[in-house]
């Protein structure tokens, strides 16, 4: 198949969040098995100042009508292995700055936009270009009206562009919500700008287009399919989740085994493997040496996180007295709402010896905490799929989630099934993130039990390959 992807961020070039993981991924893993991928990228500061752009081509000039006006843009492209091109669409107005979304204080004030511009770009280049793919395949709100646009333009100029168009929820939380005003730059009929368009209540919803224009939807995991389709979690969406549902699929992610790769993973010096856990003691020792803690009696826990209320922040902050009164460790890195950081802050400058913040966005940090922990902290309040609990499984670090989204598809509760269990699942409330740190506990007590958890752990396959083999069954029953 000829597949094209088209989505704001992509590992390794920029990431904000697991999405970049998840796109990353699959560019790989569907070119991988022999299919034809172009994955389309928004020309930031960060990919034409890397290495990599010093070799990538100016493939087509556009003109992009946003508005009154229409907007210059290039196409570049990059071959990056057999059958995976990367196109980069470059107007240096709108990408070549710092930050991806916005400053720290808040999000630029022009990303409709951008986004729509975007979209509109990657249209046009594929009109240019000739590509003609069987699945165009776009993820989250930034690239929610690209379906549409591209219905649209091969409407005007009766010529196919893809058989079918895929649009994946990867956080409904997100939803590129403008002004009623910001409609116009997207030059479509004023029948879109309604309540059977994009309008929501009220403003209009880039990611209601996608929902709405996409000939499928897929979200990250079977269990957040089937959550946002109510107001719980539908985030007031779940009306028009529900009119499409019969073309509503989740599979879950899958991580990249490569990356993360407890027996060879370049950013730790010492490896381990299920038969041999030693490695793992000593990933324990580098981390507590590096973030200024000494063992204690119990468990080290690690969180690595954006530090939003998604990620039950608010839950893990009323929890602080359990690490000090059982001499465990906590290190947590992440970064995100300046009130958490606060908080965070000084909870580890009140309990030194207990708890280390790092407040940083750190590849390879990241890599450590997940190694060298015992257990793994994400207690978020929703969670479509959810990578860390995967990758701590990987590393024989034991996660503790809440039962929601793809954290409950993806970790085997200890408490409730022994025999198979790789984790603790527990309700997203105070008293279950309690439960579980004290499951934990006792777990950790009984060193027969916890050793046999951390090997079921490391032995699950989370590969993208056997992930892949579902999403390629699913574009071809599709076309
Ligand atoms: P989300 O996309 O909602 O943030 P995921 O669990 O899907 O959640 O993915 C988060 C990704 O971002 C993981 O790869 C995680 O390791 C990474 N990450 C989050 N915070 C940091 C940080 N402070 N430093 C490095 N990596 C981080
Ligand atoms: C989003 C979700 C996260 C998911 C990721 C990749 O950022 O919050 O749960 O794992 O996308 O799909």
């Amino acid at each position: 198949m000829k597949i094209v992807h088209a989505a704001s961020e992509m590992f390794p070039y920029v990431k904000t969040g697991g999405l970049a993981d998840v796109c990353g991924s699959l560019f790989k893993s569907l070119a991988g098995v022999g299919h034809e991928v172009s994955f389309f990228l928004p020309g930031y500061r960060k990919i034409i100042e890397s290495k990599e752009f010093e070799s990538a081509k100016l493939k087509v000039v556009l003109q992009v009508e946003l508005g009154e006006q229409f907007l210059r843009g290039e196409v570049w492209a990059l071959t990056l292995g057999r059958r995976q091109t990367l196109y980069i669409i470059r107007r240096d107005e709108f990408f070549d700055r710092t930050n991806l979304y916005g400053t720290r204080e808040r999000d630029y004030d022009d990303n409709d936009r951008r986004f729509i511009y975007f979209s509109k770009a990657v249209v046009q280049a594929m009109r240019l270009l000739e590509i003609k793919a069987d699945i165009l395949h776009c993820h989250d709100w930034q690239t929610g009206l690209l379906p549409l646009f591209l219905r649209m333009a091969e409407q005007e100029t009766g010529k196919s562009l893809a058989l079918k168009t895929f649009f994946s929820i990867h956080n409904l939380a997100f939803q590129g919500l403008y002004p009623r005003s910001s409609f116009k730059f997207t030059n479509l009929p004023k029948e879109f700008n309604g309540i059977d368009g994009l309008e929501f209540y009220e403003q209009i919803s880039m990611i209601k287009g996608g929902i709405f224009f996409a000939d499928k939807i897929m979200t990250v995991s079977p269990n957040y399919a089937r959550e946002i389709l109510t107001p719980e979690f539908g985030c007031g969406l779940e009306g028009a989740l529900k009119v499409r549902e019969e073309d509503l699929v989740g599979i879950a992610n899958g991580i990249d085994t490569e990356v993360w790769n407890p027996q060879k993973d370049p950013y730790l010096i010492n490896h381990y493997n299920a038969s041999d856990l030693s490695g793992k003691q000593d990933c324990q020792e580098t981390l507590l040496k590096k973030v200024g803690l000494a063992k204690g009696e119990g468990p080290v826990y690690g969180v690595v996180a954006r530090l939003t209320q998604q990620k039950g922040i608010d839950l893990l902050l009323k929890q602080m007295s359990f690490f000090v009164k059982n001499d465990c460790r906590l290190v947590l890195l992440g970064k995100g709402d300046p009130n958490y950081e606060k908080a965070l802050k000084r909870f580890a400058k009140s309990y030194p010896e207990h708890i280390a913040v790092c407040i940083v966005l750190d590849e390879e940090m990241s890599h450590l905490v997940e190694a060298g922990s015992d257990f793994f902290i994400m207690p978020s309040i929703f969670e479509p799929c959810g990578l860390n609990q995967m990758y701590s499984q990987r590393y024989g670090t034991l996660p503790l989630v809440s039962g929601v989204g793809g954290l409950k598809d993806t970790v085997i509760d200890i408490v409730s099934d022994p025999e198979n269990g790789t984790g603790f699942v527990f309700e997203a409330n105070n008293d279950g993130l309690a439960a579980g740190l004290e499951a934990s506990l006792e777990l950790y007590g009984n060193e027969k039990d916890f050793v046999h958890a951390i090997k079921r752990a490391m032995k699950r396959d989370f590969s993208w390959k056997r992930v892949t083999t579902e999403y390629e069954s699913l574009y071809l029953d599709s076309i």
